[in-house]
């Protein structure tokens, strides 16, 4: 059991990820003796930054977006979205990220698009972004190791993209990659982690899907480092993992492309990751989440409440099986 001195930005313990949880993914990372291969040693261990809301630099012209939530579904407050955080290149604790990230370098920002389009190109992040309009949009955001928050971003819909690239009409899937920055990314020094860089993909018609987008910000400001600046994506009915994080890559593809968690553990993480209450990871179930910032667990929904907007893309499909 891990434990140590409470910082005044770390979540409250009852907010914290179930032990079982942490402790079997760190022991499946110990496994591959990462931790004693000195990874914590190797300079990460930065105070977390305390991350407090701006009032500057907001995004300015930004539409309403997609805002449909429960009565129970609070957003979650801007320090606790900034300081508990999945992002294994800057290190494999929650608090890793604020920690170290504070020497990465969002800006400039190059997007490569390729693959099966009719308008492949390399775009500076603001020629990316020019033809489209920023939209507010709140979500739930629920983790595969069974912790949930509730997250407003700042984006655009995935859809508009891919149509603006032109897919051919043998391209099924688009495929997306993280950054490769060993240098200002401490974890991608250590090829045990995971194998880099991160990538993950969606099928085309769940990229096309209203509900997925491409995030450049959180509560109206930039995304923070920590949270995958300059560019994420977004996809509330999957577990967080699919979410990948500054995105230097977008490929159209025919066949279906890899995805990080998947080729390093197969048999507990699948390629769809739809969230699903009813199939329970190898090591714990999946039918409760602890909400952060709530004291009590609530039950997971199907889809994470999103069955009405995405169920019809499974249809027909076995979930057990496609997890
Ligand atoms: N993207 C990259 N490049 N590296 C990562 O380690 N972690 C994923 C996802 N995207 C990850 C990533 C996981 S496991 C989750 S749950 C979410 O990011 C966490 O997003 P958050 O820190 O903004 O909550």
């Amino acid at each position: 059991m891990l434990i140590r001195q409470k910082k005044s930005s770390d979540a409250a313990s009852h907010e914290i990820t179930p032990e079982h949880v942490y402790v079997n993914r760190r022991q499946f990372i110990e496994a591959s003796g990462l931790i004693a291969g000195g990874l914590l040693a190797s300079g990460m261990a930065s105070p977390a930054a305390a991350a407090l809301m701006p009032k500057e630099g907001k995004f300015q012209g930004v539409k309403e977006g997609y805002h449909k939530l429960g009565a129970k579904d609070k957003q979650t407050p801007f320090e606790a979205v900034t300081s508990y955080n999945n992002f294994y290149e800057f290190g494999l604790d929650k608090e890793d990220p604020a920690a170290n990230a504070g020497a990465f370098k969002p800006l400039p920002w190059q997007v490569k698009v390729d693959g099966l389009c009719a308008n492949p190109g390399t775009l500076n992040f603001d020629d990316f972004l020019k033809p489209h309009t920023l939209e507010d949009r709140v979500y739930r955001h629920r983790c595969v190791e069974a912790w949930s928050m509730v997250i407003p971003w700042v984006g655009i819909p995935l859809a508009e993209l891919v149509k603006r690239f032109e897919p051919q009409g043998s391209a099924k899937y688009v495929a997306f990659e993280t950054v490769m920055r060993p240098a200002e990314m401490p974890g991608q020094r250590n090829a045990q982690i995971l194998p880099w860089p991160y990538v993950e993909g969606l099928r085309l018609d769940e990229a096309m899907n209203p509900l997925a987008m491409l995030a450049v910000g959180i509560y109206g400001v930039p995304l923070p480092n920590q949270n995958g600046a300059p560019l994420r994506l977004v996809t509330p009915w999957k577990y967080g993992f699919k979410g990948i994080k500054s995105i230097v890559r977008m490929t159209f593809t025919e066949r279906q492309p890899k995805n990080t968690w998947n080729v390093s553990n197969g048999r507990e993480y699948g390629f769809f990751a739809n969230v699903n209450p009813k199939v329970d990871h190898p090591r714990w179930s999946q039918a409760t989440e602890r909400r952060i910032g709530d004291f009590f667990r609530r039950e997971t929904l199907m889809f994470n409440g999103y069955e009405e907007e995405v169920g019809q893309l499974y249809a027909g499909m076995d979930l057990a099986k496609n997890y």
